[in-house]
C-alpha cells in the first residue's frame, strides 16, 4: 500500500519535533506494510516570510495530492500584530475548512509513568482516558460577518458563532462512532442556557442519540464541564463539542497529563487528514532541541490508526513511549531519578525501542 504524506514543519519548535515523529514515521511504515511518499512544503511564518502568505499556493496543492499531513506548530511572536490574514495560525485554519477536516480528535489520557508530573492529584487521575471530539471547521472560527468596522462613530469588532444542522449531525454522528469503539459513553457539551446555537445543538445530539441507544448520553454546559474536567475527569469518555469550545477545553484536558508536550491529534474528513500535536509552537525553547517530541511521535501513532488502518502500529508506538518514559525524560515532565534527555535524543530512544 503506498501513501504520500505531506510534512509541514512549521514555526518554532515545529521542525524539530516533526522532525522526530518523521523518523518514527519512516521506522513504522515498512513494518506495517506501507510504502511512504514524504513531501514537505512551507506553512505558518516560515512561509509567510518567504511567499508572504501563511499558506502558499504549493503548499495546498501538496496538501490535496496527500492521503495525510504531518504537521509540526505555527506560530511566531513577530507576527503578533499582524492583521487577521497575515497570522501564521490563518495558514492552518485555511487547510482545516478547505480540506474539510471537520472532526478534531483531542485525546487526553493519563499514563502511569508520568503521573506524578499532573498537577491534579494521582488519586483523581490515575486511569483517565478521555477523547475530545472536536467540530472543526465551523462555529465562531468561521462564521460572517467578522472583522472591524464602526458603528455610531464608535470602533466594533465582531465574530459571528454559527452552525448549520448538517454540521452538527455530522460531527455528533462521529463521536457516537468512536464512542462505540471506546467506552460507549458520550457527553456533548454546549452553553444551551445562553446561546441559540447551543440550544440547536443539544437538540440534535439528543435526537441523533436514540440512533445509538448502546451508548450512554448527556449533555453539559461548557462553563460545568471545565469545572468536571479538573475536579473529576474519569467520568468522562468520549467528548463533543463545537470549535471554540472545544478548543478551550482540549487545553483543559490536555494539561491533565501534566505536558502539553505529550498529546497529538488527528484532524480527520471524509478524505484528508492531519496530525499535529496539541502544542504550539513554544518559540522561547525554539532550536535548543529541549523540547518534548512526544505529541509528534503519538500523532504519527494516530495516523497509522486512522489513516492507515493499522491500530496495531498504533499500539507499539504508544507501549514504547511508554517503556522510554520509565527511565528517560524531556525537561517539560522532569522526574527525580529519571535521566533527562533532548528533542532528538527521545527520539532516537523510541525509535530504538521500536526495532526491538
Ligand atoms: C489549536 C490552536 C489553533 C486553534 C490556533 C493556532 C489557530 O489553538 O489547534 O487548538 O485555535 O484552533
Ligand atoms: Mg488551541
Amino acid at each position: 500500500m503506498k501513501k504520500t504524506v505531506l510534512i509541514l514543519n512549521g514555526d518554532g519548535i515545529g521542525p524539530e519535533v516533526t522532525t522526530q515523529g518523521a523518523k518514527v514515521l519512516r521506522l513504522m511504515a515498512p513494518k506495517a506494510g506501507i510504502e511512504l511518499d514524504l513531501q514537505d512544503g512551507l506553512i505558518g511564518a516560515a512561509a509567510l516570510e518567504v511567499t508572504g502568505e501563511p499558506l502558499p499556493d504549493e503548499t495546498f496543492a501538496k496538501a490535496k495530492g496527500s492521503d495525510a499531513i504531518l504537521f509540526g506548530a505555527v506560530g511566531d511572536p513577530r507576527y503578533d500584530k499582524a492583521g487577521s490574514t497575515e497570522r501564521p495560525g490563518r495558514g492552518l485554519l485555511t487547510l482545516r475548512k478547505q480540506l474539510q477536516l471537520y472532526a478534531n480528535l483531542r485525546p487526553a489520557k493519563v499514563l502511569s509513568a508520568t503521573i506524578d508530573a499532573s498537577p491534579l492529584k494521582r488519586e483523581r487521575i490515575e486511569g483517565v482516558d478521555l477523547m475530545i471530539v472536536r467540530e472543526l471547521t465551523g462555529d465562531i472560527y468561521f462564521g460572517e460577518p467578522r472583522g472591524r468596522r464602526e458603528e455610531a462613530g464608535q470602533k466594533v469588532a465582531i465574530n459571528t458563532m454559527i452552525y448549520s444542522e448538517p454540521e452538527i449531525e455530522r460531527i455528533v454522528r462521529f463521536a457516537f462512532g468512536l464512542a462505540r469503539q471506546r467506552r460507549h459513553k458520550l457527553t456533548s457539551v454546549d452553553k444551551g442556557n445562553v446561546l441559540e446555537v447551543s440550544a440547536f445543538w443539544r437538540e440534535i445530539a439528543i435526537r441523533v442519540a436514540k440512533d445509538f441507544t448502546d451508548v450512554e448520553f448527556g449533555s453539559m454546559y461548557v462553563d460545568n464541564a471545565a469545572m468536571q474536567i479538573i475536579r473529576d475527569p474519569r467520568q468522562f469518555d468520549t467528548m463533543v463539542m463545537g470549535n471554540m469550545f472545544g478548543d478551550i477545553l482540549s487545553d483543559a484536558a490536555a494539561n491533565l497529563s501534566g505536558s502539553l508536550g505529550m498529546l497529538p491529534s488527528a484532524s480527520l474528513g471524509d478524505r484528508y487528514a492531519l496530525y499535529e500535536p496539541c502544542h504550539g509552537s513554544a518559540p522561547d525553547i525554539a532550536g535548543r532541541d529541549v523540547a518534548n517530541p512526544i505529541a509528534s511521535i503519538l500523532s504519527v501513532g494516530m495516523m497509522f490508526r486512522y489513516t492507515f488502518g493499522k491500530p496495531d502500529a498504533d499500539d507499539a508506538i504508544q507501549s514504547a513511549v511508554d517503556t522510554v518514559l520509565s527511565t528517560h525524560r524531556t525537561a517539560d515532565i522532569m522526574a527525580p531519578g529519571k535521566q533527562q534527555v533532548g528533542c532528538s535524543e527521545m527520539g532516537d530512544l523510541i525509535a530504538r525501542q521500536l526495532e526491538g
